[in-house]
């Protein structure tokens, strides 16, 4: 399902691969570079209910978008996580850089 081998977490060869599982579908290259994010998944919850909240960050909404689509059975290859995993809510949050935020700002004499 994700690509790794339970017991010891070792990656799967490219031949053994399955094109269902999550690093399949979310390893995604453009013109032979990888698109990559950088990604915290953080366990939640009480016994009745819990989960995982998965946090991407991208300099490219896109990114996430592509692999989320990926994910979902896009081109009608699904990844195998979703058949483990019940989505419950998603959002998009804009984080600007200090330089597109001081445009904004008024200056230091008002
Ligand atoms: C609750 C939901 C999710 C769980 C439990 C989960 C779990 C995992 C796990 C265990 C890996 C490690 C695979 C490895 O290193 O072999 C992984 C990798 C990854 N996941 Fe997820 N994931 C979730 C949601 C997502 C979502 C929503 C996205 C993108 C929008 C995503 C993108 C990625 C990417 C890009 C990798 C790295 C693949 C690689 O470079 O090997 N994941 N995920």
């Amino acid at each position: 399902m994700i690509g790794r081998t339970k017991a010891d977490s070792v990656e799967l060869d490219e031949a053994a691969m399955p094109a269902t599982s999550h690093v399949s579908r979310t390893v995604v290259e453009e013109d032979g570079e990888e698109l990559k994010i950088f990604r915290r998944n953080t366990a939640f919850g009480t016994i009745t209910e819990h989960g995982t909240m998965f946090v991407g960050f991208s300099s490219e909404q896109r990114r996430l978008e592509i692999m989320l689509r990926r994910m979902a059975d896009d081109d009608g290859v699904r990844d195998a996580l979703t058949h483990y995993t019940t989505p419950v809510t998603g959002a998009y949050y804009l984080i600007p850089s200090v330089p597109a935020l001081s445009r904004f700002a008024p200056d230091e004499d008002g």
